[in-house]
C-alpha cells in the first residue's frame, strides 16, 4: 500500500463538502507560472492514473497552488484521502491556455456547478481586479454541497446560490436563475457568461445564452491523458474544427462546441471504468 511519500507536499487540507476537499500544495514552479483558467495533471501515486485538475488558486510568493477535488471515482477518492503532510507523486503544469478576459465594459456572470465553483474563482477574481462588473450563480443539489460562496462573494457584487431541493437560495437549476437574471437586466448583449461545471450544465447554459446572443465561455472536461496535445484523448470539435482541449483550451466559445460529440466521447471508457471500480471495490 502506497504511504503518500515522495512528490509534491500537501501543506493544508480542508473539507468543503462531504465529497469535496481543498488542498494547498507546494509547487513553486507551477505557482510562479500559473494563470486563471489553467490546470495541472496529477498522479496521486507511482502506479496511479493521470487526472486533470484545475488550479483553483496560486500564490507565487508562497510557492503554492490550491486545488479542489470532488470525489467521483477511484483516483479522485484516493486524492481525497490524502492528508496534510503527505505528497502527490507527480504534478505537471500549468497546462492549457489561460482565460481570455471579457470585452472591456462587459458585465460578466460566472456560473459554477460542482467543483466548477472552485475553477471559477480565479477567473472571477481576475475580472474583478480588471474592473469588470461580476456576478456569480452557483448550483448544487443541496446546501451542504454548495462550494465557495464566501470566496466568490469577495470578487463578485452578487452571488446567487441555487439548490435543486430548495434547501438554500433559489430552488431550481442555474439556467432558470440565469434566464431570470438576463430578463431582469434588460440589455443582455452587454453581458458575458463564463460557465464551469458538469457537461450537462455547460451545455444547457450554452443553449440558453445562444438564444440571448450572450457571448459565453465554457471550460471543457474531456478525457485527458498526457495534457500535451500528443495523445488525442481530449479531441473536441469547436466551430467545425478539431481542437485539443489540453493545449487549445480548456476554455472555448460555448456556442461553437459540439457537445453531442463530447458527451459521446466521454462515455467511451464508461464500461471499463465501471468494471475496474467494481473489481477494486
Ligand atoms: C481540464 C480539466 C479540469 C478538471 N478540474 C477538476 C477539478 O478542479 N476538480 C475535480 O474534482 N475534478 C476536475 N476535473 C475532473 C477530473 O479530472 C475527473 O473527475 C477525474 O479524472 C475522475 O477520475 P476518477 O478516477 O476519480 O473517476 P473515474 O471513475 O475514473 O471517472 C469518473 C468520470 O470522470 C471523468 N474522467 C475520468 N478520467 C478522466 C481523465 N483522465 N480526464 C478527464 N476526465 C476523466 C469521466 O467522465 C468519468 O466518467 C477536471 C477535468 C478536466 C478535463
Ligand atoms: S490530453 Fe492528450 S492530446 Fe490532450
Amino acid at each position: 500500500m502506497w504511504d503518500g511519500s515522495g512528490g509534491f507536499r500537501i501543506l493544508k487540507k480542508e473539507r468543503l463538502t462531504p465529497v469535496t476537499n481543498r488542498f494547498v500544495i507546494a509547487a513553486p514552479w507551477v505557482a510562479r507560472a500559473a494563470k486563471p483558467g489553467q490546470f495541472v495533471i496529477v498522479r496521486v501515486h507511482e502506479h496511479g492514473e493521470r487526472i486533470p485538475v484545475t488550479i483553483a488558486d496560486f500564490d507565487a510568493a508562497a510557492g503554492t497552488i490550491t486545488v479542489v477535488i470532488q470525489e467521483v471515482g477511484r483516483t479522485s477518492k484516493l486524492f481525497g484521502g490524502l492528508q496534510q503532510g503527505q505528497e502527490v507523486r507527480d504534478l505537471v503544469g500549468p497546462l492549457g491556455e489561460p482565460f481570455h478576459a471579457a470585452r472591456p465594459g462587459a458585465m460578466v456572470i460566472g456560473i459554477g456547478g460542482g467543483f466548477g465553483a472552485a475553477a471559477l474563482y480565479p477567473v472571477m477574481r481576475l475580472l474583478h481586479q480588471a474592473g469588470a462588473s461580476t456576478e456569480a450563480i452557483l448550483g448544487a443539489r443541496s446546501r451542504d454541497l454548495l462550494l465557495l460562496e464566501q470566496e466568490l462573494s469577495q470578487v463578485c457584487r452578487q452571488v446567487m446560490p441555487c439548490t435543486d431541493d430548495g434547501s438554500y437560495g433559489f430552488k431550481g437549476l442555474v439556467t432558470d436563475r440565469l434566464k431570470a437574471r438576463l430578463d431582469e437586466l434588460g440589455d443582455p448583449q452587454a453581458v458575458e457568461v463564463v460557465a464551469i461545471g458538469p457537461m450537462s450544465m455547460m451545455r444547457a447554459v450554452a443553449a440558453l445564452t445562444a438564444q440571448y446572443q450572450v457571448p459565453t465561455q465554457v471550460s471543457l472536461d474531456p478525457i485527458m491523458v498526457d495534457g500535451t496535445g500528443m495523445c488525442g484523448g481530449c479531441r473536441v470539435s469547436v466551430g467545425g474544427q478539431v481542437k485539443f482541449a489540453c493545449v487549445d483550451g480548456p476554455m472555448f466559445d460555448a456556442h461553437q462546441v459540439d457537445f453531442a460529440e463530447l458527451v459521446r466521447r466521454n462515455k467511451m471508457y464508461r464500461q471499463e471504468e465501471t468494471q475496474l471500480n467494481a473489481a477494486q471495490a
